[in-house]
């Protein structure tokens, strides 16, 4: 919610797609509360057991990545390394829970730049965590086909956090600028300053609103 900048009570009347989802649990907080929330990834459509699996292998390697970097992060979001550690874990584990639930009907399997839905079909859709930060392996192309797709499905807007690059911590990706400029007419981009903060630079997302 933090890094979307979303305040629950604004939420009630969307329909919101949280795209390349992974194993967050915003989809399966929102469904408990019985808002409209879909979710979508690539590895969606795998056993349970399988992702689970996978959840914690990745922990492990996050675990890895973080050691070390305390001093590159603000601990005001999360207090301290145990603090997020614990946040984590419970994240995943919600995700595991509702996943099980709501496998095939809200968790999806999509890949980008494609998606399974019509036109217009939500009103929010909301990307983190994957487009800029991987402009590595990730191509300019790709990465604005993408976007044109998630807009293609929102009547409204598309929101994508973060803006910076995974390798180097605090450096925005020059994605972002080529992409304000290669969808302007098309669409109206912002980039808009969070309350929320943990890794260095992490602070920003895009606000983009179709203009129809
Ligand atoms: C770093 S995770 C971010 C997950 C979640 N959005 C978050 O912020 O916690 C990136 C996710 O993107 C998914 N992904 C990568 N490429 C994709 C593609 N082309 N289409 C759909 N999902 C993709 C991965 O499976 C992974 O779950």
């Amino acid at each position: 919610m933090a890094t979307f900048d979303l305040k629950d009570e604004c939420l009630k009347d969307e329909k919101i797609l949280d795209c390349t989802a992974g194993a967050s649990s915003f989809t399966s907080k929102l469904s408990d509360k019985g808002y409209d929330v879909t979710a979508v990834d690539v590895l969606y459509g795998a056993d349970p057991d399988v992702l689970k699996k996978r959840c914690e292998d990745d922990f492990d390697i996050l675990l890895e990545v973080h050691s070390g970097l305390d001093h590159k992060v603000d601990w005001i979001f999360f207090r301290s390394s145990e603090d997020m550690i614990k946040g984590r874990v419970a994240v995943y584990k919600a995700f595991i829970n509702d996943y099980k639930k709501g496998k095939g009907k809200r968790y999806i399997k999509a890949e980008l730049p494609c998606l399974p839905f019509k036109d217009n079909i939500v009103s929010l859709v909301l990307c983190s965590n994957l487009l800029f930060l991987y402009d590595d392996s990730l191509s300019y192309d790709f990465q604005m086909k993408s976007v044109r797709e998630m807009l293609r499905v929102t009547s409204r807007e598309v929101r994508i956090y973060s803006l910076f690059r995974h390798r180097r911590m605090s450096e925005i990706s020059p994605f972002v600028e080529r992409i304000m400029e290669d969808l302007e007419g098309y669409a109206n981009l912002k980039i808009l300053k969070l309350n929320y903060r943990f890794r260095e630079g992490g602070d920003e997302m895009m606000r983009i609103i179709k203009e129809v």
